[in-house]
């Protein structure tokens, strides 16, 4: 695992290993120092990208966003994992809903190098909307069908917006051995050649 404490943390993270593997590996190649994910939980990601900017010899300004109404005593994990990993000073937690902090967020930290979207089921596209204009890179979390619907996403407005999207058939491994689903949204003309 790429961090310690990422590795000694409890089950039911919100992501899986390879999960984490490809957000660290995405910060690491993009040299990603300023990044915002939506989706603290129990600070997992967070962790994963701030150790994937100081591997690259950088000091990690990360912004987290969640409300934590589904699971209040997730913010209290968060902030004990993130403190035990030695991060607290890297990484700001923004409690609330994306749609609502969002807008205010970005008017203070203007442009970002990577967002995460791993939030509201129902709003994988509308947080994608609402992130594009900020940055270049996105990685998108639970990016296949499940049984229950699954996260929403409409890929052809995404790539209408012009981004191109490599999606990736991770798997829950340690669980049932489900489909998860993680992509990578660069902007066209920006991380490819037609620029
Ligand atoms: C799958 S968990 C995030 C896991 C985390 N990114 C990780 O990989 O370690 C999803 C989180 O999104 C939060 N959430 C759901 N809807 C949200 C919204 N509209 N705005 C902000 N956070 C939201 C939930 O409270 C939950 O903690």
């Amino acid at each position: 695992m790429i961090n310690k404490t990422l590795a000694q943390m409890e089950t039911g993270l919100g992501s899986t290993e390879q999960g984490y593997l490809v957000m660290y590996s995405v910060a690491r190649a993009i040299q990603a120092v300023r990044i915002i994910e939506i989706g603290t939980h129990k600070g997992g990601s967070a962790i994963a990208f701030c150790q994937a900017v100081l591997d690259n010899g950088h000091t990690p300004h990360i912004w987290t966003i969640d409300d934590w109404s589904r699971r209040p005593g997730s913010k209290g994990r968060a902030l004990a994992n993130i403190s035990q990993a030695g991060f607290t000073k890297y990484i700001e937690l923004v409690q609330g809903r994306s749609e609502d902090v969002l807008p205010s967020l970005f008017q203070r930290v203007q442009r970002v190098d990577a967002v995460l979207i791993d939030g509201g089921m129902d709003r994988g596209t509308e947080d994608f909307i609402l992130c594009e204009p900020h940055t270049d890179c996105f990685v998108l979390k639970d990016t296949k069908p499940r049984a229950d619907g699954g996260r929403e996403w409409d890929w052809g407005k995404i790539e209408e917006k012009g981004w191109n999207v490599v999606n990736l058939p991770t798997r829950h491994l340690k669980g049932d051995g489900h489909l998860v689903g993680i992509a990578i949204a660069t902007r066209r003309g920006k991380c490819d050649d037609t620029a």
